[in-house]
């Protein structure tokens, strides 16, 4: 009997003790110490807030028909709202928000720059440092040109010089205004879906060789882009940096060679391959791997201003057995994505990038979950995790989280409830969830102890 209350006891100590953990990380560690220049900011992508309508031009729409994903229509917009959306952005507190320019709509046919297009970014980024609130733009977010895809996209060296002229034009029209620059979105995640899972297009399964060198070839245009920004005028004043999905494989059971050896396989290209990158300026192509040749080295100097991290969940690969094909234990805590709640995990990211010696924005990171039952312990959680590192002595200059509003979430579509705004899609409202006012909590806290320093 003692036993069995004893056993009671102890399973009710572990289960409120790691409820509280969640919820209470945030107050245990002692006062947060954000920067005083810190950069609260949310993140958003064009296409996913636009849809096909606002981006007609755009590869993503075609391959939507293609495939027959749900459509995205108008998303939640921006185009149109981006004057209210911006009373949101200071009704969370926010300082700073990042999105993306599509190209496509820039440049609907080659060579030619739609200047109306231009106007309108320039007309968004002025508003918004008239409101306070410093804008970063992201020069390619996975869509492109269907024009661009059509002849070959980034499996094709000599076309990253139609990228670079593109995003030269941006900047010299652009960079009075915006100060903080991303290049690429994630060039990882954009060879995973789209060269060996087939999600996104060009829709290509296992075709690894080939994602190698499209790999190889955006770390080149990353590296063309900043070199040749940089040189430009305002290119000193500008910080320009490279957007990373920090994302590693691990075996759910350390035995199992399969998922070992799935793990391998993957940690390739989503881990092995950047690390050269980032921490050692080399690229590698396919024929290097295969015959060992030597990579080729870049150059000596910096490879960016920052590093953009996106951080949302480790991967477990269990090639065995998983309910729902999600890549989480049982005792974890899910996402509506198949991954679960692991705030330790942007520690370790923030950690092992900090080894390349540059600044770190948290350029992405957020939660979907659809009932709003664990987004207030996720932000809590995961930005308590980002303190600590900061704490520690890692220069990270911001975070922003993702999303801004619900918006279209790729091969989900509009299954995936990211917003700190929940949007009513037939009538564009948007409203506060009550999980997100976590991060506006949090937000004047730090706003409060500014003013008392
Ligand atoms: C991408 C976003 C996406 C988010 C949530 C990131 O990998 O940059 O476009 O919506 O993850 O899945």
């Amino acid at each position: 009997m003692l036993l069995k209350f004893n056993k009671i006891l102890l399973v009710t100590i572990l289960f409120f003790g790691t409820l509280t953990r969640g919820y209470n990380f945030w107050f245990e560690d002692s006062q947060p110490c954000f920067p005083k220049n810190f950069h609260w900011g949310v993140a958003c992508s064009r296409f996913q807030d636009e849809g096909e309508i606002g981006c007609p031009n755009s590869n993503w729409t075609y391959w939507q028909k293609k495939v027959n994903l749900q459509k995205s229509g108008s998303s939640c917009g921006w185009r149109d709202t981006y004057k209210e959306d911006i009373q949101l952005l200071k009704e969370l507190g926010c300082n700073s928000i990042r999105f993306s320019i599509e190209w496509s709509e820039i440049e609907k046919t080659p060579g030619v720059f739609d200047q109306d297009e231009i106007q309108h970014y320039k007309d968004v980024c002025i508003e918004l440092v008239k409101h306070g609130i410093k804008p970063m733009l992201t020069l390619h977010h996975f869509t492109q040109p269907q024009w661009f895809s059509e002849i070959g996209g980034f499996e094709k060296k000599e076309n990253i010089d139609l990228f670079l002229r593109y995003s030269k034009k941006m900047f010299s029209e652009l960079s009075d205004v915006v100060k903080l620059w991303c290049t690429i979105n994630e060039p990882t995640v954009y060879v995973l879906c789209g060269y060996l899972m087939g999600k996104f297009p060009p829709g290509k399964i296992l075709a690894y060789a080939l994602g190698v060198d499209v790999l190889k070839n955006l770390f080149i245009a990353h590296n063309e882009i900043y070199k040749s920004l940089k040189n430009m005028p305002n290119g000193l004043s500008c910080e320009i940096g490279l957007v990373h999905q920090y994302l590693k494989f691990d075996p759910y059971r350390n035995y199992n060679p399969i998922d070992l050896v799935t793990c391998k396989f993957f940690n390739s290209i989503m881990y092995d391959l950047p690390n050269e990158f980032l921490l050692e300026n080399k690229v590698v192509s396919y024929s290097d791997i295969t015959v060992k040749k030597t990579k080729l080295e870049l150059r000596e100097s910096k490879i960016a201003d920052f590093i953009g991290l996106n951080y949302y969940s480790r991967v477990l690969v269990n090639s065995f057995y998983s309910k729902d094909g999600s890549f989480v234990r049982e005792s974890d805590v899910k996402t509506d994505m198949p991954y679960c709640i692991y705030g330790e995990g942007i520690y370790h990211a923030i950690k092992d990038l900090s080894l390349i010696g540059l600044p770190i924005y948290i350029t992405e990171n957020g939660i979907a979950d659809k009932l709003d039952i664990n987004r207030d312990r996720f932000i809590r959680e995961y930005l308590g995790y980002v303190n600590k590192a900061i704490r520690e002595g890692i220069d990270v200059r911001g975070f922003y989280y993702w999303s801004f509003k619900d918006n279209y979430e790729w091969d989900s579509g509009f299954n995936m409830k990211f917003g700190l705004y929940e949007v009513n899609f037939e009538t564009k409202s948007r409203s506060l969830r009550a999980g997100s006012k976590a991060y506006q909590e949090i937000i004047t806290q730090w706003k409060n102890e500014i003013l008392e320093k």
